[in-house]
């Protein structure tokens, strides 16, 4: 299972980055209130430069031509952008046009687009234009992701933390979701989204999730342990004592 950060703040990123842990990020619109972001393109773009992994951005409109119009937007921004699209009617008319739409990445406006390896590699891929990727989100239930994939989306991502706090089993649904793209043998990734404890990171991997995002406060808490520390501290004071030379 792969480990998604869920947030805008790029200190996070860089910290998740340095980890060589990450293999991507989903923003939306309250991440990036909370991260203070005024202009988002170049943002974007500095994560991109930072992180050099898939990042889903959302499109902020009920419109469906909008929601087009905006996805094939951020597209542009970096060959990294993944268009977050919200599962509701609208939504699906933008998904299923977004996702039979060739973008071509032109990275205007990144101060790093001159000498850019990122760029490089994708252009040498072939890859700078390419079809829109779509990420379904805010998908609570089993047919909703049925029609976001029906629709075109390449990853679907089911909020487990926001139905457990209604009474509701969010790691059931990452498992039928699952069930339903191996038993039709169907492409779609699920990110499992909304985790709010390390049990949650556990239990979606076991339920068939291809990818887990989450806060940087939840990715620290996963390594995590007093034993690791407790250990650690003794075996750094026996070093201390017996002053070999490492
Ligand atoms: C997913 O992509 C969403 O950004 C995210 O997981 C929202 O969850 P939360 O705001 O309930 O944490």
């Amino acid at each position: 299972m792969e480990l998604y950060l869920d947030t805008a703040q790029l200190a996070e990123v860089a910290e998740a980055t340095s980890w060589g842990v990450l293999r991507g990020i989903t923003t939306n619109p309250s991440h990036v209130f909370k991260a203070g972001v005024r202009d988002l393109k170049p943002h974007i773009q500095e994560m991109c430069h930072t992180a050099d992994v898939p990042i889903s951005v959302e499109v902020v409109t009920l419109d469906a031509d909008e929601m087009v119009a905006q996805g094939s937007a951020f597209a542009a921004w970096s060959p990294h952008v993944v268009v977050k699209v919200p599962t509701i009617p609208a939504g699906l008319r933008a998904m299923s046009r977004l996702a039979r739409t060739d973008v071509m990445a032109t990275c205007d406006g990144c101060r790093y687009r001159s000498d850019c390896p990122i760029r490089a590699r994708f252009e040498a891929a072939g890859g700078l234009t390419r079809t829109l990727q779509v990420n379904a989100t805010l998908i609570f239930s089993a047919n909703q992701a049925i029609l976001a994939l029906a629709a075109g989306a390449a990853y679907v991502s089911p909020f487990v933390g926001r139905l457990d706090a209604v009474g509701e089993d969010g790691v059931q649904l990452v498992r039928d979701i699952a069930a339903i793209l191996a038993h039709q043998r169907q492409r779609g990734k699920i990110i499992a989204a909304a985790l709010r404890h390390p049990i949650h990171v556990i239990e979606v991997a076991k339920a068939g999730a291809d990818i887990a995002t989450m806060s940087f406060s939840l990715l620290a808490q996963l390594v995590e342990h007093p034993l690791t520390e407790r250990g650690l501290a003794d075996f750094m004071a026996d070093y201390e004592r017996s002053k070999v030379q490492p």
